[in-house]
């Protein structure tokens, strides 16, 4: 994590245009370093994510033994342990990242020894009690402090469960299955919502053998992974932001080459396709089961229309909702979004702070308990935004202040790096003033 705090001004634009190739995926370069760190060989990953939260998987799982190498920019070379790690007695240190934590846990609570993580004052709030459940119900100890980390885990030789996740979470399907992948029989991992399934497929490219049905996925344990090669796509919750600026402008045109497409994370195409923007997706194929490919996002003339987000669909876009949300005083109709309680417990409570600086831009919003009434037709003004240190609030409204009335002064920018280093360079490269 940045230690220097930044200020980044943004000033309003006539239009956004250009071409984009993006970092790796967050989600899927976490599940590569972990995998890779615990198979036996060594994997090389291309263009993998540059953020400061897969450095912490990385620097986690060198801790646990595996050999990390960065021969060249983008490219991590990760040597695993063989499915056996080196006990530690310093605790690891998870920085920002909830999925470090959550789905190292799963990897840990199967192995000899124990463990402390620990992580920055934003991770220390979020609720672990999701993943104490399970792993204690198969036999692994863990030690929360009010609910939070430092976790102390104990491991142990698990035995297998049948488990229904009681909030939509890839992190803790992810922290089972990883259990489950070395635990003698079938644990099966249920859940009422599909969520990101980049695990499954991961596990499965490093050889894993699992089972899945709609709403379901099992693995038979113990399993032994071997190391891959691959080249991790461009990360779609990155593209979101540079999505929505494009859907902005009438003129706009955008291109993103190499971008991950996966169906469990693609949502975002549609909703703004409904809002009126026209999106094309070329030269699709697959990489390691995962889908990539080229998207073009165009404008409309007409602006933008309404969108209303739940159910379902509110898990699937949980990362994209608040730059969506920030759309929505540009918009004719407004933004509309309920069953997205989740978004209280992220980096920030996502939905206070998306209210209240959509508040101090001078917009009308209507807070609930899991989510918002944005409504259309309004005009944002540049002013201060307090993004509390979260990565996506700052980015959203560094979009949003594309279209204020005068400059806006984003407090906390440097949070931008735990997912996206580059954003506003890039920013500036494709807003046109
Ligand atoms: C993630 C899952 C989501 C998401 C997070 C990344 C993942 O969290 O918000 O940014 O990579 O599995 P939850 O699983 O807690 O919903």
């Amino acid at each position: 994590m940045p230690t220097t705090i930044e200020e980044r001004i943004i000033r309003p634009a006539r239009n956004v245009m250009g071409s984009l190739r993006l970092p790796g995926d967050k989600s899927i370069s976490h599940r590569y370093a972990l995998l890779g760190g615990f198979a036996e060989g060594t994997s090389r990953f291309s263009n993998f994510s540059t953020g400061a939260d897969c450095a912490s998987t990385l620097a986690c799982m060198e801790a646990l033994g595996a050999k990390v190498h960065t021969p060249e920019n983008g490219v991590v070379e990760v040597t695993g342990v063989g499915g056996r790690v080196v006990p530690r007695t310093m605790p690891l240190d998870c920085g920002n990242s909830g999925s470090t934590m959550r789905m190292i846990a799963g990897l840990l609570a199967a192995q000899q020894g124990s463990f402390t993580l620990i992580g920055d004052p934003s991770l220390s709030r979020r609720p672990m009690e999701r993943i104490r459940q399970p792993l204690e119900a198969m036999g692994a100890r863990l030690a929360l402090t009010g609910g939070h980390a430092p976790i102390h885990l104990e491991g142990a030789t698990l035995k297998p469960i049948d488990y229904s996740t009681p909030v939509p979470s890839a992190q803790v399907k992810t922290c089972v299955l990883l259990a489950g992948l070395q635990t003698p029989g079938e644990t099966t991992v249920r859940e009422a919502v599909r969520t990101r399934d980049h695990s499954e497929l991961a596990l499965r490219a490093f050889g894993a053998r699992l089972t899945r049905n709609l709403n379901s996925v099992a693995i038979a344990g113990p399993q032994p992974l071997h190391a891959i090669e691959a080249a991790v796509p461009g990360d779609i919750s990155s593209a979101a932001f540079f999505m929505c600026a494009a859907a902005l402008f009438p003129g706009s045109g955008l291109v993103f080459d190499s971008l991950g497409l996966n169906p469990t994370r693609a949502a975002l195409l549609d909703v703004l396709t409904e809002l009126g923007a026209r999106i094309s997706v070329v030269q699709l194929e697959e990489k390691h089961a995962e889908l990539v490919g080229m998207v073009q996002v165009a404008g409309s003339a007409e602006g933008l229309r309404s969108a209303s987000i739940a159910g379902p669909l509110a898990a699937q876009l949980i990362d994209e909702l608040p730059v969506l949300a920030a759309l929505g005083p540009c918009t004719s109709g407004g933004i509309r979004i309920r069953d997205a309680k989740e978004l209280r417990v992220k980096e920030s409570d996502r939905i206070a702070l998306v209210a209240k600086n959509l508040r101090a831009m001078g917009a009308e919003v209507e807070e609930f308990d899991d989510g918002l009434d944005v409504p259309g037709g309004q005009t944002l003004h540049g002013t201060e935004i307090d993004s509390a240190g979260d990565h996506r609030i700052a980015m959203a409204f560094s979009v949003a202040a594309l279209r204020a009335e005068g400059e806006t002064l984003i407090r906390g920018a440097e949070s931008a790096a735990i997912s996206f280093p580059e954003f506003f360079d890039l920013l500036d490269r494709v807003a046109e003033r």
